[in-house]
């Protein structure tokens, strides 16, 4: 587990700690990209990234995949403002074609599994040639679905972490580093 450094000034009222820093995540995705050309090589890629906490990751992701490769995305969402997992609901459908793809899912954290369940249970519908997921966090302790991500950035403690893309009530995605949310802030 990262050790912790305290949030710039104006954010710690809000922020307990950095858990991950700018440069570590860096780094991170950087190896995550390499494992992901060495194993794609040579196929026909089709990443599907889920709205709206990867875009800062899969940004920088894809930027360092030389790959040819197609994008498109799928919303999904829990109703309510709460951090605890709730319904789902598709916000936004896959438009390009996936069977006989190899598909790469990207999501920003694997913590139930319920997500990377229900969407990849939408994704095998389709028949794609292959299907791998690929999660910026995990978080172990609340699995639900036996579900593991096939390329996992970091693992991360049972605390609500915000950041890089990850929200609480929509706040805090633009955050450059990945922080613990004081509990206090999302009673
Ligand atoms: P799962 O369906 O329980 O695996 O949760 C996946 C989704 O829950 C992620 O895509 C996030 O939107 C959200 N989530 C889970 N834990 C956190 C967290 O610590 N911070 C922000 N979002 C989280
Ligand atoms: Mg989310």
């Amino acid at each position: 587990m990262p050790s912790t450094t305290p949030p710039p000034e104006h954010l710690r009222k809000e922020v307990d700690s950095v858990l991950i820093g700018e440069t570590e995540i860096a780094a991170r995705v950087r190896e995550l990209a390499a494992d992901i050309e060495r194993d794609f090589a040579d196929r026909d890629l089709l990443v599907v990234a889920l709205l709206t906490g990867t875009v800062p990751f899969l940004a920088d992701l894809i930027r360092h995949i030389t790959l040819p490769m197609r994008l498109d995305f799928i919303g999904v969402s829990s109703y309510g403002n709460n951090t605890a997992p709730g319904e789902l609901v598709f916000t936004k459908e896959l438009r390009l074609e996936a069977e006989n793809r190899d598909v790469l899912l990207v999501d920003d954290i694997l913590d139930t599994g319920k997500t990377l369940r229900a969407v990849t249970d939408k994704l095998n519908a389709l028949k794609p040639r292959s299907l791998k997921t690929c999660v910026l966090l995990e978080k172990k302790s609340r699995r639900a679905e036996k579900i593991m991500g096939d390329y996992v950035g970091f693992e991360v403690p049972d605390a609500f972490v915000v950041g890089y893309g990850l929200d609480y009530a929509e706040c805090y995605r633009n955050l450059p580093f990945i922080g613990i949310l004081k509990p206090e802030v999302h009673a």
